[in-house]
């Protein structure tokens, strides 16, 4: 089975073919991130106006760089929320239109949900015919979204916490945007911090309750007093900062991971979401999960962030459960999962 994946819920206008649920044929990422750069985040308007005209193009090379014809094509899947309205309306209506016109099955894809499908790419389906390990406990963390989940089945969740306020990414990017890192400020965070020290700020591992919510704008406001209080502040400083930054912000993450897993039992740890690219966090969850003995899986980079291969295999894995969508599929920007 040949799927086409479609993306645009944010600033990435994706396209991707993807065969058999898990094996990508293309991967195709438009970003528009030096169109926002300037106005240091998406401007929405812009952000749809620019998945109008991107976004055919990027779907012919995704065909193209499969090596596929439309004729090839078995469905389409296509994020319907969340996300900027105006961005998911763009990638509906067209996903729509290609679906009537090729007469190809349709099925919209919850974003988040999308995310953690990337955890299932190049891996073998498990014998119940699901394509991620079940249950295990997944942890999402994106520039909009923090959530601790139970994936109980196939497309069965149950929510254990999320952020009462700002994202991680969120407070990523707005103490790297007040550092002068640009938008967005995730990476570049990540890269500065790993020439820095950890504990040159002592800031406190944020949020530490009996459940299982979390909250970033705390930390946020602390780091950026901190920096205020530095009218120059020196590169060794700034290193310093980021990583310090992170330190805790992982800390944070992965403590709730560790107690859940241990109060939960699940099979596997799953960790998505365009945060989930960081290397801090990274090393953090998979060091946790070793000590407790409980496989992880932590996409690459590449299919952590804003892609269309984990929407075309979350929405292949609908598709063979029968999932159709109709000519009504409506974009819907706060989707929940
Ligand atoms: O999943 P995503 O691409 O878009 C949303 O669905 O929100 O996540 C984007 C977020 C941004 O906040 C970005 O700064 C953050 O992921 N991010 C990172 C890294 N790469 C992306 N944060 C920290 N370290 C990274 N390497
Ligand atoms: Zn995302």
């Amino acid at each position: 089975m040949l799927v086409l994946g479609i993306e645009t819920s944010c600033d990435e206008t994706a396209a991707a073919v993807v065969e058999d649920s898990v094996r990508p044929r293309s991967n195709i990422i438009a970003s528009q991130a030096a169109l926002h750069q300037r106005y240091g985040g998406v401007v929405p308007e812009l952000a749809s106006r620019r998945h109008n005209e991107r976004l055919l193009p990027v779907v012919h090379l995704a065909l193209e760089q499969a090596g596929v014809a439309w004729d090839d094509i078995d469905g389409i899947a296509v994020t319907r929320g969340p996300g900027l309205v105006g961005a998911l309306v763009v990638g509906v209506a067209a996903a729509k239109t290609l679906a009537y016109v090729r007469g190809l099955a349709l099925v919209g894809v919850n974003h988040l949900e999308g995310h953690l499908f990337a955890n299932a790419i190049d891996h073998e389906p498990e014998p119940s015919g699901g394509l991620l390990p079940t249950p295990s406990l997944a942890l999402i963390v994106s520039g909009a979204h923090t959530d601790l989940i139970l994936v109980e089945g196939a497309h069965a969740y149950t929510i254990l916490g999320r952020t009462r306020d700002d994202a991680a990414g969120e407070a990523f990017d707005k103490v790297a945007r007040a550092m002068g890192l640009g938008y967005p400020g995730g990476p570049a965070l990540d890269r500065l911090g790993q020439t820095g020290d950890p504990s040159l700020v002592p800031l406190p591992v944020p949020f530490q309750d009996k459940g299982y919510d979390f909250s970033f704008s705390g930390i946020k406001t602390a780091a950026l007093r901190v920096l205020a209080a530095q009218p120059a502040p020196e590169p060794v400083f700034l290193a310093g900062l980021a990583a310090s930054l992170q330190r805790v912000v992982a800390e944070a993450l992965v403590r709730k991971v560790g107690r859940a897993a241990r109060e939960h039992h699940p099979r596997a740890i799953l960790l998505a979401g365009g945060v989930a690219a960081n290397s801090v966090l990274r090393r953090r969850l998979a060091d946790e999960a070793q000590g407790l003995g409980i496989m992880v899986r932590i996409p690459p980079p590449i299919l952590c962030t804003d892609n269309a291969v984990m929407i075309a295999a979350c929405g292949a894995s609908l598709l063979s459960r029968g999932k159709r969508d109709g000519w009504d599929l409506g974009a819907s920007a706060n989707l929940p999962l």
